[in-house]
């Protein structure tokens, strides 16, 4: 069912005295809208933000997550290993992991199916480069990344799917994509969708826009009838900010 989402993706930022302080401040702010909020601490402040937001409107969610069962992946974390601990929702795709760890559209269905068989929520994140934009090749891009990761799909698995749409030339650089760029590629998203899986499918996605949003764009940016929140990096680090987000519908 189509949603209002605001999730705070945390990075690789705070340790578990910051990441207590940051929740404690989350506490102290009321939600006006009817956003579902989401914060994603790192991997070892997991179980301690889940039972620290036990009683509150927040759901802990996890940055990433391997395709495996288990096994010889030093270093990684499992499905079960999450769920074990009350997450069930994991972001997966974002732009830096596909930068920095070589996550490709066919690694990600892996991990897109490994979520879905263990009854967890995916946040897929994606989006064009400056250069792909600049060709005006984003819709090509973008088309091409949701396909390949998640149109191998049943169109009753997309229940499980949050869409993000993070231009990556947005991301942490203050150069926010305009409200009309969000929405034209948000209609895009949902317009692509529709032509494979039918109209409930698409009209049912709750389709989040990624980078650059702060207390200052927010609203003009959710205000578009494709966008239905969003996925925020650097304002999710500061409780007023991020309620600010939080509240802008
Ligand atoms: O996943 C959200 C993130 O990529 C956006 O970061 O700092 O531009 O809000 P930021």
């Amino acid at each position: 069912m189509r949603k209002n989402i605001v999730a705070g993706n945390w990075k690789m930022n705070n340790d578990l005295a910051q990441t207590e302080a940051l929740i404690s401040d989350l506490k102290a702010h009321t939600k006006t809208s009817n956003a579902e909020v989401m914060i994603a601490p790192s991997f070892t402040n997991l179980w301690h933000a889940f039972e620290a937001t036990r009683q509150d409107d927040i759901e802990v969610v996890a940055q990433n997550m391997h395709f495996a069962d288990n096994g010889a992946y030093t270093g990684e974390v499992n499905a079960s290993m999450l769920k074990g601990i009350g997450i069930k929702t994991v972001i997966l795709g974002h732009s830096e992991r596909r930068a920095y760890y070589n996550e490709t559209d066919e690694s990600l269905a892996k991990k897109v199916d490994a979520a879905l068989a263990n009854d967890m929520r995916t946040i897929f994140c994606f989006g064009e480069e400056l250069a792909d934009r600049k060709a005006g090749s984003e819709e090509a891009i973008v088309g091409s990344q949701i396909k390949n990761a998640l149109f191998h799909l049943e169109a009753s698995a997309f229940k499980n799917i949050i869409l993000a749409y993070e231009p990556v030339w947005a991301i942490g650089t203050g150069e926010t994509a305009s409200p009309e760029q969000a929405q034209d590629m948000h209609k895009f998203i949902r317009q692509t969708l529709n032509d494979t899986y039918g109209s409930q499918v698409a009209d049912d996605m709750s389709i989040l826009y990624g980078g650059s949003v702060k207390p200052g764009n927010a609203k003009e940016i959710f205000s578009k009838p494709d966008v239905d929140g969003g996925l925020i990096g650097g304002a999710a680090l500061k409780a007023d900010d991020f309620y600010a987000i939080v509240n802008a519908f």
